[in-house]
């Protein structure tokens, strides 16, 4: 049975976390930073059956009640994946790509979809490059030349056809989106608190100021109704004709014309070609239990293996969670992973990355060997590289259990909110600036100051290297963990530290996610924390040697443990409108 809705407000109403822009080390930003929930305040909700975490309530109910009307949880995730394209275009999307972890109970397997971006044919390695030969920013992130060939549509399509429960039709799990988009929904104050941050960026293009606009030109606030009608239009054309609807024919040649328009190189053979791909999780083990990840073109999985495997040689239960000690410990373990993250990985159809050495036991033993428990190594001991900028970004992340013991963990993104922030005229499709992923040149980092070498560059077809990491974790072939989340380089030790402190510290899964986090990737040599570790804390890390830097970027990892009873479901309190759907 669910919590009652009230115990739900109580919930959100004593968070203050909103969506984060650009710039998060901006006095904005500090004012946005999370403010952690009281703990008695921090409960899980819980479900008889089935169970939807998302970060938009109406996408989420949507999918709970694909779950309600016999589906299972990939039937749910492909519901709730397309409705967030409408009601949370900041992240939600078909313009844009993402990673889906499923494990079918079904058929026994666990297996993943890459439905990441790729490059379109015309790239050269050179592109993100000025006259000058040094990487151009303005070209990646904020002209059309960051938009990569989007993957939404091929791989929610190619999830339900291979893992969907057969009940449901595309077209079915379409109309709900269809009918959002057409009658239009009421804006959230979620949304409408990004309006400030963005809306200058999407009405560069007059396709965009159109959609989050009111009729003054100003932009949409908390109560508006937002239609949009190319949208519908969109969404009809895939239930009518499924993917070719999207990648062939009008839609494509709209899509295609937009990006080139705003001069870009994307062409209607590029999205002609694009194919999503059925990948082989990468595994890892966990005191006892099995985690099964992302694999590349996404890092998230290696770098999660890699990091657990050091942190498993060490004992972290004595040193109680949150403590300077175990905190030190996860900032070692992150800083080896992250800097073999920038070395190796990248896509595996042009890099052949040592994926077997990384995620080895005795590979962490070798790394665990240098990692003294007293001092911080300081990053230019690892390798040697150049330093960094910070940006933000957006992504969402969705968890989904059925009661037949399948899961879904799927992450999806645009890139930075709302992607470049050009919908194509007359498709409603907003699109991504994901090929800002790429490292532009060797050595040279990206929005979220991700160092990145050869194996990362631009190429055509290629796909931009990831960090996004939905992560499913089993007890015995079961699911236990469901969990992922948006946020950049910071989705890895986002992941890492709810499963750390599930597993390890045996915290009740919404404890876990409310839990303040800190990050360390490496580069820069530093620790990036949330509002809420006490400052003795912090003092004591700075004295091991960390440099200590606030606010970390927003992420918001939405997740459910399965417990005998039933899905126990965590909406992260990190941002308004988080919903956990049961059945
Ligand atoms: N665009 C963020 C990521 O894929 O890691």
């Amino acid at each position: 049975m669910m919590s009652s809705h009230s115990t739900r407000r109580t919930f959100f109403a004593v968070v203050a976390t909103l969506a984060f822009g650009l710039a998060p080390a901006t006095a904005q930003d500090a004012r946005r930073a999370y403010v952690p929930a009281a703990p008695d305040t921090v409960r899980a909700v819980a479900a008889e059956h089935g169970m939807v975490v998302a970060q938009e309530k109406i996408s989420a109910q949507i999918g709970a009640d694909v779950l309600r009307s016999g589906g299972n949880a990939v039937d749910a995730a492909v519901a709730t994946g397309f409705a967030m394209a409408v009601t949370y275009p900041r992240a939600g999307n078909i313009g844009g790509g993402g990673f889906m972890v499923i494990h079918s109970a079904d058929r026994n397997e666990d297996v993943t979809i890459d439905y990441r971006e790729t490059a379109p044919a015309a790239t050269t390695p050179q592109i993100f490059l000025g006259a000058d030969g040094k990487p151009d920013i303005a070209k990646s992130r904020d002209s059309a030349l960051g938009v990569g060939v989007p993957g939404t549509v091929a791989g929610l399509a190619l999830a339900l056809e291979k893992y969907g429960s057969g009940q449901f039709t595309l077209a079915q799990l379409l109309a709900p989106a269809i009918a959002l988009a057409r009658d239009g929904f009421v804006v959230s104050d979620d949304m409408a608190d990004t309006m400030p941050g963005w809306h200058r960026r999407l009405a560069r293009w007059p396709s965009s100021a159109r959609i989050f606009s009111r009729p003054d030109g100003r932009p949409i606030g908390e109560g508006d109704r937002l239609v949009q009608g190319d949208l519908a239009e969109t969404l009809s054309a895939i239930a009518a004709q499924g993917p070719r609807g999207f990648y062939e024919g009008p839609v494509a040649e709209k899509l295609a014309k937009a990006v080139t328009d705003a001069g870009g190189i994307m062409t209607p053979a590029d999205l002609k070609a694009y194919q999503a791909v059925i990948r082989a999780p990468v595994r890892g083990t966990y005191r006892g239990y099995d985690v099964v990840s992302m694999p590349l073109p996404s890092s998230g999985g290696v770098v999660l293996v890699e990091t657990l495997n050091i942190l498993e040689g060490f004992q972290l239960t004595d040193l109680k969670q949150g403590t300077p000690a175990s905190l030190h410990l996860l900032i070692e373990a992150m800083k080896r992973a992250y800097a073999d993250r920038a070395r190796y990985l990248g896509d595996p159809a042009f890099v052949n990355a040592p994926i077997e050495t990384l995620t080895a036991k005795d590979y962490a033993a070798k790394l665990r060997s240098g990692i003294s428990t007293e001092r911080a190594t300081p990053s230019k001991e690892l390798v040697s590289a150049a330093s960094s900028p910070h940006e933000g970004s957006n992504t969402t992340h969705f968890s989904v259990v059925d009661s037949r013991g399948n899961a879904v963990s799927n992450t999806y993104t645009l890139n930075f909110s709302y992607g470049v922030g050009l919908v194509a005229d007359g498709t409603g499709v907003l699109l991504n600036n994901e090929l800002d992923d790429f490292t532009a040149a060797v050595g040279a980092s990206n929005a979220y100051g991700l160092v990145g070498y050869e194996a990362n560059l631009p190429g055509p077809g290629k796909r931009p290297l990831s960090s996004m990491s939905p992560t499913i974790v089993l007890k015995d072939g079961k699911p236990v963990l469901v969990t992922g989340s948006p946020g950049g380089s910071r989705i890895i030790s986002t992941v890492l530290q709810v499963i750390v402190d599930v597993l390890d510290y045996k915290m009740d899964v919404a404890a876990a996610v409310a839990a303040p986090r800190l990050h360390h990737q490496w580069l820069p040599d530093e620790v990036r924390v949330e509002a809420g570790f006490p400052n003795d804390v912090l003092g004591e890390l700075k004295a091991m040697g960390h440099t200590i830097v606030e606010p970390m970027g927003q992420t918001s990892a939405n997740s459910i443990v399965v417990t005998p009873n039933g899905p126990l479901g965590a909406p992260d309190p990190r941002t308004r409108g988080a919903e956990a759907a049961g059945q």
